[in-house]
């Protein structure tokens, strides 16, 4: 049994923050809001609670987790190493929507790093997600709290959706502010590279440390212990075909008139809305996509559509470039499509 609890993202009730972190200090698993997107969380030291997250998913265990933690002591205690950059950083972005991967300590069991010798770790901005970690008093592994391979959640109600049955409890304190998953920076190597574009910038990092930052192009195949999972090319998809355009790709654009769409419209295009869309979205800039997409795309994915359109700013047009990799993790393009629709 599922059950959820609406919380004031705020000035959480104690109490129920007590009931949370006594389930996840006994192996359950709660739901809980972050800036991001919701997280799945479990007690990060105890293996069964994190095996239950990975059932819970239908996650590859090759994927691994990223460590949520309320200070930046705690952060500490999960790694062998803390650099310059990463004190910088923790300073500069923390708490927020950045996550620093470094060499595990000893307290990172193998299933949370997918046996890798490096672990990821934030402090969330949430306050909800900071009091819950502080009361459970362990270090909490959180993925995003979608089934393996569906769109994030940004709300209790995509939870439930996924989850329902295989969380004990969710945390409700409505929308995520950020909307997209945080910025993955690996710190392990030599030269600072961003896995997974986020809200913070690679700009803002290159700024903060002096230090120019690499950011891991291409993808990888899906059966490879990956250095960043969460490049997989198709990630994030939802269950109607979904397809992404630019404005002028699209120029030549005549699917079947006996096919139903709908379409998201991402920046400010030359035109308006797109012609025998049912269904027509539109989000201006980047951050304004950010908070939104897929909460549109949930909505979308929820009409029973024949396909989804997202027709997107050009490449090159800065700020884009997290929503983005996201779109291209959730489409394919529409030019590349073979068979219907
Ligand atoms: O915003 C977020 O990061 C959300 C909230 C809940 O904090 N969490 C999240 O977790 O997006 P998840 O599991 O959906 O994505 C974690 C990403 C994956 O792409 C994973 O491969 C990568 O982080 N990752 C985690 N640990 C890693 C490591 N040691 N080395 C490389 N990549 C890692
Ligand atoms: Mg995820």
């Amino acid at each position: 049994m599922t059950r959820v609890v609406a919380v004031d993202p705020d000035r959480p009730d104690p109490e129920i923050i007590d009931q949370a972190a006594a389930i996840l200090r006994s192996g359950g698993l709660v739901a809980f809001g972050t800036e991001t997107v919701y997280g799945l969380g479990a007690d990060a030291t105890n293996p069964e609670a994190v095996a239950r997250i990975f059932d819970a998913k239908g996650r590859p265990p090759t994927n691994p987790l990223i460590v949520h933690v309320a200070d930046i002591d705690r952060a500490i205690d999960c790694v062998r190493a803390w650099p310059e950059a990463a004190a910088l950083l923790a300073d500069q972005f923390w708490p927020g929507p950045l996550t620093l991967v470094l060499p595990r300590s000893h307290l990172i069991p193998d299933i949370v790093t997918a046996g890798q010798e490096t672990v990821g770790v934030r402090i969330p901005a949430s306050c909800v997600a900071r009091e819950l970690i502080r009361h459970a008093g362990v270090p909490i592994a959180a993925p995003s709290a979608n089934r393996s391979n569906r769109i994030s959640p940004t709300s209790a109600a995509h939870v439930l959706r996924d989850l329902e049955g295989a969380v004990d409890l969710i945390l409700d304190f409505g929308l995520c502010s950020v909307g997209i998953e945080s910025t993955v920076l690996d710190l392990s190597g030599s030269t600072p590279t961003i896995l997974r574009p986020g809200a913070v910038t690679g700009d803002q990092i290159a700024v903060t440390i002096g230090w120019p930052v690499a950011h891991f192009a291409g993808s990888v195949g899906s059966s490879q212990v990956a250095a960043s999972p969460g490049q997989l090319a198709v990630h994030y998809a939802p269950r109607t075909p979904a397809y992404r355009g630019t404005w002028s790709s699209l120029a030549s654009f005549n699917p079947d008139p006996g096919l139903s769409f709908g379409t998201l419209v991402l920046g400010e295009p030359p035109g308006g809305y797109f012609p025998g869309a049912l269904r027509s979205g539109r989000l201006d800039n980047p951050a304004i996509a950010a908070t939104k997409l897929y909460d549109r795309l949930h909505e979308l994915d929820d009409l029973g559509l024949d396909f989804l359109l997202i027709i997107t700013p050009p490449d090159d047009e800065p700020g884009w470039l997290a929503v983005l990799d996201r779109v291209r993790r959730a489409t394919r393009p529409w030019d590349s499509r073979t068979g219907e629709p």
